[in-house]
């Protein structure tokens, strides 16, 4: 079987831990019979110093082809985020309609966990986050622009088809995993048309599946929870808003966001789908060879699944947890170590060849 992979390393540390997401890829498609052609794309910040845009005219009609979109991070200082973000990866989200965004959380042997008395097996439970509208809208806009009547309006977009296909993939993805059980952020105690919507769709879903256990909790105590009690949840759905933030606190309380991987879905598989870490390019470590890479190497996991071979991507799983629980393993920075990017990959290359 033979896949073409587009690789979008992006800023900052995205050109550091994407080699090692395809030195894995590399190492569990030998051991698994696949192979993977790559096909790179510089489109990044600075493409758009160079040429001032994020990626050509073309660009997603290029990317249109490919089997699946393996991507680092997008963003750096001197570009503003919201021209970086909104002209690369929201539109390749968008164009290809990747409506879910799926984002695991779950506490690995050898990480070391901020909360106390909690063991791998603890926290594990999956984000599904609305992907494709909701809070990151471009409509709206600024009037008097420069006088004191100067005021800004920024709407969110709620659609029945929007709500409805995403709570329906919360509760399919539940039932595949067994896990019968789907949470539902909301806030409409405070947000007075969106999210009582949200929650009358959320519960004539789950009218439809009778066996699932389901419970809403608005954003605010659901992130206390989300610290106090991570062992209720199995499958937690939200919109854009509330699942970015919820899929950066749900890998922070396991111990770093470094590791988290995430897909964007697009179910009807029409579109190439794509896979990337939760982080950002982090300026701030960016150039030192000490980002983690298991993030991006998870994402590749994730991307395996979605290509039909998810006993290859357990293996790649399998040797990160491998990895990381030998007390005498690389360990990057972050994890408490000192091992740099290409060390951890290579031992997790090393260990997936091994299996
Ligand atoms: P960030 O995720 O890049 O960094 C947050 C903190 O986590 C930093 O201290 C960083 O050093 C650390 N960190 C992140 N990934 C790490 C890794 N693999 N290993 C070790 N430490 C790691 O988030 P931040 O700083 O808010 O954003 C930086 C830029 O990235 C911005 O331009 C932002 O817009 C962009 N961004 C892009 C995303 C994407 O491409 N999907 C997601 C989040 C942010
Ligand atoms: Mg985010």
């Amino acid at each position: 079987m033979s896949y073409r992979i587009a690789v979008i390393p992006g800023d900052g540390i995205g050109n550091e831990v994407m080699p090692e997401g395809l030195r894995v890829l590399e190492a569990v498609g030998a051991a698994h019979g696949l192979s993977f052609t790559p096909c790179h794309y510089d489109w990044s910040c600075e493409t758009f110093k160079a040429t001032g845009r994020m990626m050509p005219q073309d660009g997603l009609e290029r990317l249109r082809d490919h089997d699946a979109i393996f991507l680092g991070a997008v963003g750096f200082p001197g570009v503003p985020d919201h021209i970086s973000l909104w002209n690369l990866l929201i539109p390749i989200r968008r164009t290809f309609d990747q409506y879910a965004n799926v984002r695991p959380v779950r506490l690995l042997a050898g990480v070391p966990c901020p909360l106390a008395g909690k063991a791998p097996g603890d926290i594990d439970f999956w984000i599904i986050r609305e992907n494709s509208e909701g809070e990151y809208s471009q409509m709206g806009g600024r009037f008097a622009e420069g006088t004191e009547r100067e005021f800004v309006l920024q709407e969110a977009v709620f659609t029945r088809t929007g709500i409805d296909r995403i709570l329906r993939y919360a509760f399919e993805f539940g039932k595949q995993l067994g896990r019968l059980h789907v949470t539902s952020a909301t806030k409409s105690n405070g947000i007075y048309h969106s999210m009582p919507y949200w929650d009358e769709r959320f519960a004539a879903m789950a009218a439809e599946y009778p066996d699932f256990r389901t419970d809403e909790y608005h954003i605010d105590i659901l992130s206390a929870r989300f610290v106090m009690s991570p062992e209720r949840f199995d499958v937690v759905v939200g919109s854009n808003l509330f699942g970015d933030i919820l899929s950066d606190l749900g890998p922070g309380v396991t111990g770093t966001i470094a590791v988290a991987p995430s897909a964007n879905i697009n179910p009807e598989r029409i579109y190439p789908s794509m896979f990337e870490p939760v982080h950002g390019s982090a300026p701030d470590i960016a150039g030192q060879n000490i980002a983690n890479p298991v993030g991006q190497i998870w994402s590749a996991a994730m991307m395996l699944d979605h290509l039909g071979h998810p006993e290859a991507g357990q293996a790649v799983l399998h040797a990160i947890e491998k990895v990381l629980s030998r007390t005498d393993g690389p360990k990057t920075p972050d994890l408490g170590g000192r091992a740099s990017t290409a060390e951890l990959g290579e031992a997790i290359a090393a260990e997936v060849s091994a299996q």
